[in-house]
Formats: structure tokens, sequence, C-alpha cells
């Protein structure tokens, strides 16, 4: 595997040919949905440049563990980029959508003790990228939670830890009030893609 394109994949257009170059066509559409998800998110939360280009490049990342050997895909995908220098994303990557605690449900080593959870300006970038995962169906489709979780029962069985995960997760995100109203807003039927 290029290390070069390692190296490059701390911004959103080398995180996009990373993903491209190691990526199974299903994962890559996929992490193409979430990227343009989390695009959306950026618009309708008013980034700056600097905040949205960092989600971006971790959309386009999140997944990037699948492709490599290992047995936990966030954490997997979250040591190749820090090794490659891109701790930031490195940290948004261990802890998307609910890594740590499907790390736990499984038995796994802590994530927070190999990767800390991301704080501050990561910690609300995090939020959007999950967001953008929730409303991303595995070929990128757009859905809504309700979707992606009957998809997901669908897939892994309803007792699945993945299906936890993910319950868990909507209940987190939609704690929020302003996270509930975006979710609302990019998985309405008839947003303009
Ligand atoms: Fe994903």
């Amino acid at each position: 595997m290029s290390t070069a394109l390692w190296r490059g994949a701390g911004d959103p257009r080398g995180a996009h040919a990373l993903c491209e170059a190691v990526s199974s066509a299903r994962r890559y559409a996929h992490s193409r949905g979430v990227a343009q998800q989390a695009a959306r998110a950026a618009h309708a939360m008013s980034l700056d440049s600097g905040a949205r280009r960092r989600l971006l490049t971790a959309a386009w990342v999140h997944d990037i563990g699948y492709a490599l050997p290992g047995s936990f895909h966030a954490r997997d995908g979250a040591r190749a980029l820090r090794r490659a220098g891109h701790e930031d994303v490195a940290r948004m990557v261990a802890h998307h959508s609910n890594a740590a605690a499907r790390a736990r449900a499984v038995g796994l080593a802590p994530i927070d003790g190999e990767f800390p959870r991301p704080a501050g300006r990561d910690a609300a970038l995090l939020a959007l990228l999950d967001v953008a995962d929730l409303l991303t169906g595995p070929d990128g489709e757009r859905v809504d939670p309700a979707g992606r979780l009957a998809g997901l029962v669908d897939r892994r069985g309803p007792g699945s830890p993945s299906v936890r995960a993910l319950v868990d997760n909507v209940n987190r995100l939609g704690a929020d009030s302003t996270t509930r109203s975006l979710i609302e807003q990019l998985s309405a039927p008839g947003v303009a893609a």
C-alpha cells in the first residue's frame, strides 16, 4: 500500500484519493455518500472552511480500516492514520459512530486508552460525522435513522452489537436538540442532493 497515499490523506482531496485506491467499490460508494452528507451538514451548520475540510477528510477515511487487516475497523483505520501522521483525523476515526461502546460490547481493549476522545471543536465535528454516517446506507444511499436501523437488523440480526450500538448512537445524537434538527433536516425526503 502506497505510503505517499497515506501521507497525503490529511486533507479532503488526499483522503478521497486514499479511499478510492484502497476501498472496495461498495465501501467507496458508502464513503462518498457520507462525504456528501458531511458537506450538507457543514453547509447547514455554517462551518468555516477549516472545519469543513477537517470534517470532509474524516468522512472520506472513517471506514478506511475495513481495507486493512485487523478485527475492528475503527481502531485499525485510526492506527494507520496515526502512523501516517494524521493524529486528529485518527482520533475522530477511532471514535466514530460510537466505536468505543462497540469495542466494549465485544470485549476489546478500551479505545479511549489508545486514542483520546476528540474534544472541543473536533467533538462537534465528530457529532456531524456521526450524523452523516447514520444517514448513509451501505451503498451510499441517503437513509433516515429508521431506514438505517432496519437495514442493519436485516444484515446483522436484531441481537448484533452493531444494532445495539446504532440504537445507542441515535439516542445519543438525538439528545442534543441542534443535532436532532440537523438529522431531521438531512434525512428529510426531497432535500436537494
Ligand atoms: Fe460508515
